[in-house]
């Protein structure tokens, strides 16, 4: 039986057309919170909304926005508080990894500036602007005002070469998670995940993709899989829960021990 620990709570999930985003959208909803997706892939995102209010009756509001523009920002925080009756949980989600694999001294300042303001700026553009609002709020069950996670990546951890831009977007997600840590206690809890090798948009939903990068590159994962989708809802589900209401500023790899080698 699913515990309905989102009941009467509110969630923005970033990024929430596709992916773990899309995932997450059913787990939440599923627990019983009311959402607003947001993304840049407005047909997509249109879809996703619909199938997820279908399956699980709760209130699911699309909202389009680029969370790299501070305007289109804080106009969807406004929108998702006018919506939603508050706003418990933020996925912070959106991200990119574009270019071809290229070293650091090679890649090109559009390709930085891209990956850089997408899923370093953008988290802390979302975080910052619905934050705030955030920690004035009350609830009955809960001391807390809200829960915030952040999507890192393994590759904060491991520091591919071939990933220079993303690797240090995603450090820098890692860093920002404690930082908004610190700022927001003893409100908000605010963790990291670091998801490993996924078969999500980011890899064009390709398992075939993925396992011809394993092999040519060598890739060895402990556990002798790769991620799925789930493996990610299953944690963020945990880090929005009660169960880990003691838990803040921390980083949690979900990646089959992929960072352990
Ligand atoms: N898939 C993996 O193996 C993996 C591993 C580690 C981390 N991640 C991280 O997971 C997060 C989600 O990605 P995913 O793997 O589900 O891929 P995905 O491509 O399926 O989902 C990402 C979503 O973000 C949206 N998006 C992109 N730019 C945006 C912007 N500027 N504003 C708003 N929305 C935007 C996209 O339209 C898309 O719907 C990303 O931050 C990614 O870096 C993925």
């Amino acid at each position: 039986m699913i515990e309905k620990f989102l009941e009467a709570k509110g969630a923005v999930i970033t990024g929430g057309a596709s992916g773990f985003g899309r995932g997450v959208a059913y787990a939440f909803a599923e627990r019983g919170a009311d959402l607003v997706l947001v993304d840049i892939n407005e047909e997509l995102l249109e879809e996703t909304s619909k199938k997820v209010a279908q399956k699980t009756g709760k209130k699911v509001i699309p909202i389009i926005c680029d969370v790299s523009n501070s305007k289109q920002v804080k106009n969807m925080r406004n929108q998702a508080f006018n919506e939603l009756d508050n706003v418990y949980v933020l996925f912070n989600n959106a991200g990119i990894a574009p270019g071809a694999l290229m070293n650091i001294m090679r890649i090109s300042e559009t390709n930085f500036d891209s990956t850089m303001n997408v899923n370093l700026k953008g988290q802390w553009l979302v975080a910052k602007f619905i934050g705030r609002k955030m920690k004035n709020q009350k609830f009955e069950d809960t001391d807390l005002s809200g829960k915030i996670i952040c999507n890192s990546s393994d590759a904060a951890l491991t520091l591919p070469a071939e990933l220079p831009a993303y690797t240090l977007s995603k450090v820098g997600v890692v860093a920002l998670a404690k930082l908004l840590a610190k700022s927001l206690a003893p409100k908000i809890t605010v963790n990291s995940i670091c998801p490993g090798i996924h078969p999500t948009g980011i890899y064009l939903n390709s398992v075939e993709l993925i396992n011809n990068m394993i092999k040519s590159g060598n890739i060895k994962i402990p556990l002798e899989r790769i991620g799925t989708v789930e493996d990610v809802v299953n944690l963020v589900v945990f880090l929005t829960s009660p169960a880990s209401d003691y838990i803040t500023g921390q980083c949690f790899p979900v990646d089959g021990g992929l960072s352990l080698i």
